[in-house]
């Protein structure tokens, strides 16, 4: 089964081929990053109309560069949730026109699902059951993962997510939107100790996450070095980045390992924009070593929003038999992973 992804939940759109007996015959992605540059974060609106604008002519590149006919397209699997509904609205009214004109079923899929299978796309990939750290922009999540479909959350964030973290920590450290990987890479000209950040929660039970407190942890600390009339230079931006992240991916790392302990898990995967830091992917190797786990990771382009997992997730289901109606609808706040349709 060959099944065309549409991703539009945010500010990327991206689409691809995914071939069941094959894998992935392709992929395309248009960022919308320097877009939104301006503003310091995502505008709605001007989303939803560069999708428009981008999707068609995506899909076409696609069918050319992947040496795909139309007709070999069996099935389309488009993002009808958790985002932006205005983007969203978008991808699903041209997967199901699409899927409608070329008579094809079209299959509604949850976008952290996307992310959650993600590692199925590379070489090496995770039997079921395993553990999924899903760390995006706009969730942090840890999920037990039984089979396709199966999914329990074991523990997440009660604020803000673990990217959102990020972006807001380098927005105050100057740095563009989103600023996750600019905050990693002045992270690394950071020294040591300088700063200290806490651990939020981990020496609470459970699974749950807080980041907000690290954030105005950033602010106070800035705050303080301003009020003794100090000046916050490059060397300091990078050492409160440095403490940070160091905080962030430690608070990360302990959850993990607690939650494969838990379960008497011996498989992590590790999935979304979060999922490309490469200071977190080590520290994460490195303790699932000392746990005897194995640890899965996507490749870095496929941690952050694509179309390859939206493709890959819908063939499932599709090969699976699910299929949705032909009404375009989508649920913004999908609040718990479920396999389609979406509930409204
Ligand atoms: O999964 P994603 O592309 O979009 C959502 O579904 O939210 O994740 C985007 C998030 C942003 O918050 C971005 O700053 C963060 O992933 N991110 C990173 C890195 N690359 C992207 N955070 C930390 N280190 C990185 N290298
Ligand atoms: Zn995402």
């Amino acid at each position: 089964m060959r099944v065309l992804g549409i991703e539009t939940s945010c500010d990327e759109t991206g689409v691809a081929i995914y071939d069941s007996q094959k894998g992935l015959l392709g992929h395309k992605l248009y960022s919308q990053v320097a877009l939104h540059a301006e503003y310091g974060g995502v505008v709605p609106e001007l989303a939803s109309r560069d999708h428009v604008q981008r999707v068609i002519p995506l899909i076409e590149d696609l069918l050319l560069q992947s040496h795909v006919d139309k007709k070999e397209i069996d099935g389309i699997a488009y993002t009808a949730g958790p985002g932006l509904v205005g983007a969203l609205m978008v991808g699903a009214a041209i997967a199901q026109s699409i899927g409608f004109a070329w008579k094809v079923p079209t299959v509604a899929v949850h976008h952290m699902e996307g992310h959650l299978l993600a590692p199925m796309l590379e070489q090496n990939p995770p039997d079921f059951p395993f553990i999924a750290l899903l760390v995006s922009g706009g969730h942090t999540q840890l999920v037990k993962v039984g089979a396709l479909g199966d999914y329990t959350i074991l523990g997440e964030s009660l604020d803000d997510a673990a990217g959102e973290a990020f972006d807001k920590t380098a927005k105050l450290l100057g740095l563009g939107y989103p600023g996750g990987a600019a905050l990693a890479a002045l992270a690394e000209q950071g020294q040591k100790g300088r700063f200290h950040f806490p651990r939020p929660m981990v020496d609470r039970p459970g699974l749950d996450f807080s980041f907000s407190g690290l954030k105005t942890h950033a602010v106070n600390t800035v705050n303080q070095i301003l009020a003794k009339r100090q000046i916050l230079d490059d060397q300091t931006r990078a050492d409160i980045a440095c403490a940070f992240q160091d905080a962030i991916i430690e608070t990360l790392v302990i959850k993990c390992r607690r939650a494969l302990r838990l379960t008497h898990g011996n498989r992590l995967v590790v999935a979304g924009g979060v999922g490309a830091n490469l200071h977190l992917r080590t520290k994460l190797t490195d303790m699932a070593a000392k746990e005897n786990a194995s640890v899965f990771f996507p490749r870095h382009e496929f941690c952050t929003d694509n179309g390859a997992m939206i493709a890959y997730a819908g063939c499932q289901h599709l090969l699976r038999g699910e299929k949705g109606d032909w009404a375009i609808k989508v649920c913004p706040r999908w609040s718990f992973i479920k396999s389609s349709p979406p509930p409204l």
